[in-house]
């Protein structure tokens, strides 16, 4: 199935969905850049996001702090001492490795080491590898003109920390009462020493990330009620269960602190990988912020007149993963070539839910004489839909062109049109078409928008 994914990048590349970044010169290892198509499905992604862990909750507020915190965050989370993963060097070629890419299946760093010292370069094929040493993942800058160790800064490399330092101007300003959650979409970096799998793993990415502040006996029901939820999300933008599951970390993936965590996995073309985590933290974050910071992070129940550091419920996903993720699960070749319009080509098409699609509705005058009627309409659905306007090739060749971009939507208007005030709306997976009454298609387009209408 790799040639999934190389058929995915392709069509990411070649419509406008991702290209690699600063490709003019060559490009820049484990970064990304979204194009016109990308940015569109991007958006909607995160506005899906929003809108079922903030706006549908009375429970959830929003956050959106700074890439750049004070240094301290870091050292209290532990992330500048522990935030790294085990590297290798090749002596002779200078070849940099994570370890566990050179001995895969290994669970034991131990038993890793092991095997790596007896083992030459792959990659020169007679180079000695050093033991693995340990590399810290965050990118470091300098704040203010001063490039010493007094002015070390890190982009951060989780969008959570800022959550936890913010908590108490969050509550007392949203004056939510726990149990209650702050929810934040936004950059992170991480200098990753192997970035693959295209947007699966890259340096620079956006998280979408969600703290629940509970009571400490509450934490297991909240886990439990978080886990749920976002598996189910992922569902409601159509990625089929099949392609999903639930994976329970084991006792000794744990971080000490932790009571629980369970990834959400998705089948990619190498196989099930994490897409999501939903952990039971406990109070360990706003402790550890709260030893470094001398401020009082913990919160006062005025119904059971009792003082707590609030335990913590943390969904975490990647924009990038997920959107990879409903790239490959929407993608879809036909079978048997289609004959339709009288294109008898094999048929790519994204089976994209309407809410994540970059085009809801895309307008195609038969002949270009009827370019005006349908600038028109194009305007007038504009206000509510995302549009295209195609007059280029014959009509077969734009619905190949928009359903390969995952269009739900194509309309015709034609020669009749001009007569009957109808056109054809044809839909992206079922190849169905219908004539429908001009002054209708926004109400007809508003009805047919959910992913089990179009499956058909
Ligand atoms: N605050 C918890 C946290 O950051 P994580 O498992 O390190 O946990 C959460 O990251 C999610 O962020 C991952 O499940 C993944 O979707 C995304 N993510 C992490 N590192 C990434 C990377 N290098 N590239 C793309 N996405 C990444």
């Amino acid at each position: 199935m790799a040639d999934l994914m190389e058929k995915i990048v392709s069509l990411a590349k070649r419509r406008g969905f991702i290209f690699q970044s600063s490709e003019i010169y060559g490009g820049i290892n484990g970064f990304w850049d979204y194009g016109p198509l990308g940015v569109e499905m991007k958006k909607k992604l995160k506005d899906s996001w929003w809108k079922s862990v903030v706006q549908m909750r009375d429970n959830v507020v929003g956050l959106d702090t700074s890439i750049v915190a004070h240094p301290q965050t870091w050292i209290a989370s532990g992330h500048v001492s522990n935030f790294s993963d085990p590297m290798v060097d090749c002596k002779k070629c200078k070849r940099r490795f994570r370890d566990d890419e050179l001995v895969k299946d290994e669970e034991d760093p131990k038993i890793r080491a092991e095997k790596i010292a007896a083992m030459k370069c792959p990659n020169c094929g007679d180079g000695e590898l050093t033991a693995p040493r340990l590399f810290n993942l965050m990118f470091k800058t300098f704040v203010g003109p001063m490039e010493d160790a007094s002015a070390v800064a890190y982009l951060r490399p989780e969008t959570c920390q800022s959550i936890f330092t913010q908590f108490k101007n969050v509550q007392i300003t949203s004056r939510q009462k726990i149990p209650f959650g702050i929810a934040q979409i936004g950059k992170s970096f991480r200098n990753e020493i192997t970035p693959r799998n295209f947007i699966f793993r890259s340096r620079e990415f956006e998280q979408m990330e969600m703290e629940f502040f509970v009571h400490p006996n509450e934490s297991d029901k909240w886990y439990e009620f978080w886990i749920q939820e976002r598996f189910q999300w992922f569902q409601s933008l159509g990625v089929k269960k099949e392609n999903l599951r639930l994976r329970p970390h084991r006792a000794d993936e744990l971080a000490h602190y932790a009571k629980g965590c369970t990834d959400v996995e998705f089948k990619f073309p190498w196989g099930f990988a994490e897409l999501e985590g939903i952990a039971n933290r406990g109070n360990y974050d706003l402790t550890q912020h709260l030893t470094h910071s001398g401020k009082d992070l913990s919160y006062f129940s005025e119904e059971t007149k009792e003082k707590f550091v609030p335990a913590v419920v943390e969904t975490s996903v990647g924009v990038d993963r997920t959107f990879l993720t409903l790239l490959c699960d929407a993608y879809h070749e036909d079978e048997a070539p289609t004959t339709e319009e009288g294109e008898n080509e094999k048929r790519v098409v994204l089976r994209l839910s309407p809410e994540v699609a970059p085009i809801m509705v895309a307008l195609f005058p038969l002949s270009k004489k009827l370019s005006e009627p349908v600038h028109k309409l194009e305007h007038s659905l504009r206000k509510h839909f995302s549009t295209d306007f195609d007059e280029s090739g014959s009509i077969g060749k734009r619905y190949r062109r928009h359903d390969e971009i995952g269009t739900p939507f194509g309309v015709t208007y034609d020669f009749d049109s001009e007569k009957d005030q109808k056109v054809t709306v044809r839909h992206r997976d079922t190849m169905k078409q219908e004539r429908v009454a001009i002054d209708q298609l926004l109400r007809y387009v508003s009805d047919n928008v959910t992913s089990d209408n179009l499956k058909g």
